[in-house]
């Protein structure tokens, strides 16, 4: 596919990626489970699904996948690397899609370490996989990892301006620190030892089986339970959204077509301010499931997120050209289907809460900063 000339089909995403075997690490989680269902969909690709099943992975969002024979799953630690070496020999990957990692801001506050070790120690195990497993290839040059990182390392933006391929790393919270680290572990192996890595960094995702905890599902549920709605701050904070299987075809695309160590910043251009994204949640729940209160008075200023990124915007102007993809959905339409879903999924959340995985409970209040600082 010439670059810039067409833009990015299935039918192109079926043909490149062929029969090829792509082991998806962090398969079980939000994302990772987008990009699974989306490889059984739209290729003939077998799918290797690398999870150590945290807190936050959702099994449910595999049921679609179970009974393929071109599915497997290893329940496996990145920070194992003698399971690591074995998957890589029993199953022979031709690419890798690198997702797992601990993802919520939040935790990172409460409990860097986890985020050091399967983002960062994680990584780079996982490279030290690839770079054994390519020198045992016919053919390594065609192997190739996509490590999917996020906008957050390149840190916060004031009011103007939107960040690049060529933005300055500078991450402040654990957790965008600890994706930075592995961003440059993953360059880093691409230079020295050859492994052939594509970096991508991609806005705040939304979709199905997001875990509760996070902005949109927490504001969805709590508007459907008529709970008080925690906004941090004055909710000016912009974020820029994308739905979970735009992102995941993204990906796709750049598996498929990127060039060699290049880097690809995804984004949807739907920047906006976390008050005004509560707000449409709000009128959204309100329209499918009416009653008396509107959700909009449930909404409640909170104390801020200690070092929390005003503003997130990308410019995916070289994914777009390079490589055709653009999103399919915008964010009021993804909302609404995201709204419903919730609505749909009651006993799947439920679950959750009952499982006592996550209560409900605000995290990252930094209750252990140092006074005065
Ligand atoms: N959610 C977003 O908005 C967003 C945006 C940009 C980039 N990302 C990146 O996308 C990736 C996936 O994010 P998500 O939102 O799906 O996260 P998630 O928390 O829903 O899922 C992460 C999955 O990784 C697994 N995992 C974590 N540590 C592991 C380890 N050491 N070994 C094996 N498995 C492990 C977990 O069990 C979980 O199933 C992350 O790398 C994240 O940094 C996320």
């Amino acid at each position: 596919m010439p670059a810039g000339t067409r833009s990015l089909t299935d039918q192109d995403l079926r043909t490149a990626l062929g029969q090829r075997t792509i082991l998806v690490t962090g398969g079980a989680g939000f994302i990772g489970s987008a990009v699974c269902r989306l490889l059984r969909d739209l290729t003939a690709c077998r799918i290797v699904n690398l999870d150590k099943l945290g807190y936050a992975s959702s099994p449910a969002a595999l049921e679609p996948l179970t009974r393929e024979p071109r599915y497997a799953f290893e329940q496996t630690d990145l920070c194992d690397r003698a399971a690591l070496a074995d998957i890589f020999q029993r199953h022979r990957p031709d690419a890798v899609i690198h997702l797992a990692a601990e993802s919520h801001v939040d935790r990172s506050i409460d409990g860097p370490q986890a985020f050091i070790m399967s983002n960062i120690v994680g990584t780079f195990n996982l490279l030290e996989a690839c770079r054994a497993h390519m020198a045992s290839l016919s053919e390594p040059a065609a192997f190739r990892l996509v490590h999917v990182s996020t906008d957050e390392v390149y840190g916060s933006l004031e009011d103007g301006g939107r960040f690049t391929e060529q933005s300055r790393y500078d991450p402040r919270s654990p957790y965008s620190a600890s994706k930075a680290a592995s961003d440059h572990l993953a360059a880093a192996w691409r230079h020295t030892f050859g492994v052939p890595t594509l970096i991508t960094n991609c806005g705040n995702n939304y979709g199905p089986f997001q875990f509760p905890e996070k902005l949109i599902p927490t504001l969805i549920i709590r508007a459907l339970k008529g709970q008080d709605l925690p906004i941090y701050g004055g909710g000016t904070n912009v974020r820029d959204w994308i739905h979970v299987e735009d992102h995941a075809r993204a990906l796709l695309g750049v598996l498929a077509f990127g060039s060699l160590g290049s880097k690809y910043l995804i984004g949807a251009e739907e920047q906006h301010r976390n008050l005004d994204l509560a707000h449409m949640i709000c009128d959204l729940v309100d329209g499918m499931v009416p009653r008396n209160q509107a959700s909009r008075s449930l909404i409640t200023h909170v104390p801020d997120r200690p070092g929390h990124d005003h503003r997130y915007a990308i410019d995916s102007s070289k994914v777009r050209t390079e490589i055709g993809w653009a999103p399919q959905r915008s964010l009021a339409e993804g909302l609404e289907s995201t709204v419903r879903w919730y609505i749909d999924h009651k006993d799947w959340w439920e679950d959750i809460f009952r499982s006592g995985r996550y209560g409900g409970e605000r995290l990252g209040l930094n209750q252990r900063q140092v006074a005065g600082t």
